[in-house]
């Protein structure tokens, strides 16, 4: 941790001080009309910006792994809002179900005015999926270049959408290298498994801001805040005890992570502001590794190879729920 510190620039930690401190900013503008695409919302994060957009008037699609919370989250949304929402079930260790949702997103009619990238996992030990893939890298980081790469051209025709990757200062722990992003050779660690993985989504975030310039589409990452959710309860009781008795006590109300999200997808004072990293609403300067383009393009060609390696002959479709 204290290596990576050094390579700060004294301003950059500043920074990092006063957002964290900062009074965050609020947007008031009505999603009426708009269509939202978020992942992992059945708790947490997720859940809380679903519940704030729909307060505003989103028309929303989740992506969820669970058909049980989702439909019951969509029926919630429905019901309480008047919002349209639906939703489609992809497990993000699985890249396979991951390229049906975003080929059915593709070609279904409506316009996808804002794609929230959300649902991630935290794992202490590593974990390979069924393609021998470190999960954490999957589903944090894989299945969001999956989805966001396939519904580029839908993106490209809606001038004013907005990406939102929903990333973490965990980034700032690294772990990511090019030459073993599924940790074959090095000693695993939750920190260094989950940094490298966010670290992955933000060096592809200013890929995708650059390919998507010029379209009136912008691609922004953000950290939540640390806020109360479910993150890391899928591992083992040692490590759930931990989290109950030390790490939650500290942490905020996830709401603010969903206020932070309406006004990073509607704020008009982001109109066209593209490739930043969000600490909440403050813009921040992420860690040096991070801004490595030269990295990022190699991570971005991994990437690539493996959406395409993992993609099925034939593109299927999902199911699209309407409860
Ligand atoms: N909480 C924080 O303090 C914090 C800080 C920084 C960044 N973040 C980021 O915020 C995002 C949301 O996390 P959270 O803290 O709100 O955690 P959470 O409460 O555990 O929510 C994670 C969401 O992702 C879904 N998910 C997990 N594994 C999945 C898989 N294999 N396939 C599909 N969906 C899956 C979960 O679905 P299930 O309900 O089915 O498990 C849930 O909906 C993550 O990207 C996380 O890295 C959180």
């Amino acid at each position: 941790m204290f290596k990576y510190l050094r390579e700060y620039k004294w301003s950059d930690m500043q920074q990092i001080l006063a957002n964290d401190r900062a009074v965050q900013k609020t947007s008031s503008v009505s999603m009426a009309g708009r269509q939202c695409v978020i992942t992992g919302c059945t708790s947490g994060v997720g859940w809380e910006a679903a519940q704030v957009l729909a307060s505003f008037g989103a028309a929303l699609t989740l992506v969820n792994r669970n058909a049980e919370k989702s439909e019951k989250a969509c029926s919630l949304l429905r019901e309480k809002y008047g919002v349209d929402c639906s939703f489609l079930i992809a497990d993000f260790t699985r890249p396979a179900e991951v390229h049906a949702v975003a080929n059915t997103l593709l070609h279904r009619p409506e316009p996808v005015d804002v794609l929230i990238n959300n649902a991630g996992t935290f794992s202490t030990r590593r974990v390979l999926t069924a393609e021998n893939l470190e999960l954490v890298f999957c589903v944090n980081h894989l299945a969001s270049f999956i989805l966001t790469e396939t519904l580029l051209p839908k993106l490209r025709k809606t001038p004013g959408a907005r990406i939102i990757q929903v990333n973490s200062q965990g980034h700032r722990f690294n772990g990511l290298r090019p030459d073993d992003v599924h940790f074959s050779r090095r000693h695993y660690t939750g920190m260094r498994g989950y940094g490298a993985a966010k670290t992955a989504q933000l060096l592809c975030t200013w890929e995708f801001a650059d390919r998507l310039a010029g379209s009136g589409v912008t691609c922004n990452a953000m950290h939540p805040g640390a806020v109360r959710s479910a993150i890391g309860e899928e591992n083992g009781r040692l490590y759930r005890w931990y989290k109950h008795h030390f790490v939650d006590r500290s942490l905020k109300d996830p709401h603010i992570s969903g206020l932070a999200i309406h006004y990073l997808a509607t704020s008009p004072e982001l109109d066209g502001v593209t490739g930043q990293y969000f600490n909440l609403t403050m813009p921040e300067t992420p860690a040096p590794h991070a801004r490595d383009r030269e990295l990022g393009r190699l991570i971005w060609t991994i990437s690539q190879d493996l959406s395409i390696r993992t993609k099925p002959q034939e593109a299927g479709a999902c199911t699209i729920y309407d409860v």
